[in-house]
């Protein structure tokens, strides 16, 4: 049976008779100034900032501001349907929690309690190479939630092959490898305050109890940890890869795998040609380059060169319900929902991620059938105008 997320809205009006309101803003326009209330600068900072300027922060928002939706009236949109399938599995909407780092810097439970709060929903996430707890640990706060995993690609292929190892036989299903942050860009946010999480040792769960990576200190991370911090950076930034690397992974991850940070058409085919399974339109939330195309813009001919042959799953700027409905029309299967969730996290742990995650999903319920549809196949080109 389909899930009716838009009651989340009659449960916060009766739940208003008894004097409660929600634990924050049902705004997501609103978050990012809330969560600033609650986050030291050098977290906030992280979280919102972006590379250089924040061209591409603010071009994110822009591009989905362009397109309009044209709802249609009198179409028995009463029952809605949600679900769809990505990579061969069911999903109960066409929304999984973006892979985001360090989650520790925004509330101590990070991606335990995150990982719960999805699990609940029945929604995916993808855990971040720079998690701060260890893939078993968060495997076991996801329970039978699903889970994929996201790799920063190690330029060490024993530890590569361990973390693999880890991520399948903690029942993360599919492999997400994160092509647009070989190195880190310049994000003068983070800079200005000379704040980088790594290299406080934080995000490093992963590496710090890996047998592999351990095997190549000469003391252990809870012994010297300054040395372990620097051997990791060095291993996961720095060194970009080449297309034919990417037979690599296919020889050790036997489940699908997607890239992410595809913005060409043409490395939409390249992708398509290795053998992946897809790809995730996205420019790191504007975090990378600079002045970089808005990942919308870039979607629509990307779904048109390979979205017969990859799933084409998307980020970078997706706040609302109507977000998710525009990128489904330009050709994305799903989206992946980043900040907005963050914030939640940071405004109340598990519960914050769940509120937030609700509130979206509600949104695109209600949003979906207001515009005069039923489900996601009845989304297109069709549904959108571009602004006059
Ligand atoms: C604080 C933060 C940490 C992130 N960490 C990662 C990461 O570890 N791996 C990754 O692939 N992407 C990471 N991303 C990028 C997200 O997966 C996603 O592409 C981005 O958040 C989408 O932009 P939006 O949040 O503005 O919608 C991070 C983003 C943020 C905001």
């Amino acid at each position: 049976m389909a899930a009716q997320f838009g009651t989340y809205q009659s449960e916060i009006y009766l739940q208003g008779l008894a004097g409660a309101v929600p634990p924050f803003t049902t705004d997501p326009t609103a978050l990012e100034s809330s969560a600033r209330e609650v986050l030291e600068t050098g977290p906030f900072g992280y979280v919102a900032g972006g590379a250089g300027s924040g061209a591409t922060v603010r071009a994110n928002r822009e591009a989905f501001d362009r397109w309009r939706i044209v709802p249609r009236m009198l179409a028995d949109a009463t029952e809605r349907d949600l679900r769809t399938t990505v990579l061969g599995t069911e999903l109960v909407a066409p929304v999984l929690l973006a892979p985001i780092g360090v989650q520790s810097i925004v509330h101590q439970d990070g991606e335990l309690a995150t990982a719960a709060a999805a699990a609940e929903l029945g929604v995916p996430i993808v855990l971040s190479t720079a998690s701060s707890y260890s893939i078993e640990e968060v495997a076991e706060a996801s329970g039978d939630g699903q889970r994929w995993y996201q790799l920063y690609w190690p330029n060490d292929d024993d530890v590569t092959v361990s973390i693999l190892e880890r991520a399948k036989r903690s029942g993360f299903t599919a492999l997400v490898v994160t092509l647009d942050t070989w190195t880190l860009a310049w994000r003068p946010q983070d800079l200005d305050q000379a704040y980088l999480p790594f290299i406080r040792g934080i995000g490093t769960a992963i590496p710090f109890s890996d047998p592999a990576f351990r095997a190549l200190l000469a003391q252990s991370p809870e012994e010297d940890r300054n040395s372990a911090v620097l051997r990791w950076v060095q291993m996961f930034t720095g060194v970009d890869k080449s297309w034919d690397q990417l037979a690599f992974l296919r020889e050790h991850w036997d489940g699908p795998i997607v890239l992410k940070g595809v913005l060409h058409p043409d490395d939409a085919r390249l992708a398509a040609d290795a053998g992946m399974n897809g790809i995730v339109v996205s420019n790191h939330g504007g975090r990378q380059v600079d002045g970089a195309v808005a990942a919308l813009d870039a979607l629509p001919a990307i779904a048109e060169a390979v979205g017969d042959r990859v799933d084409v799953l998307f980020d970078s700027g997706v706040r609302t319900g109507a977000d998710v409905i525009k990128a489904i029309s330009l050709g994305a299967k799903a989206v992946l929902l980043g900040r907005p969730w963050v914030y939640g996290l940071a405004h109340g742990g598990r519960e914050g991620v769940r509120h937030v995650l609700r509130g979206v999903l509600a949104d695109l319920d209600l949003t979906l059938g207001l515009s005069g549809n039923r489900s996601l196949a009845d989304l297109g080109r069709h549904t959108l105008m571009e602004k006059p």
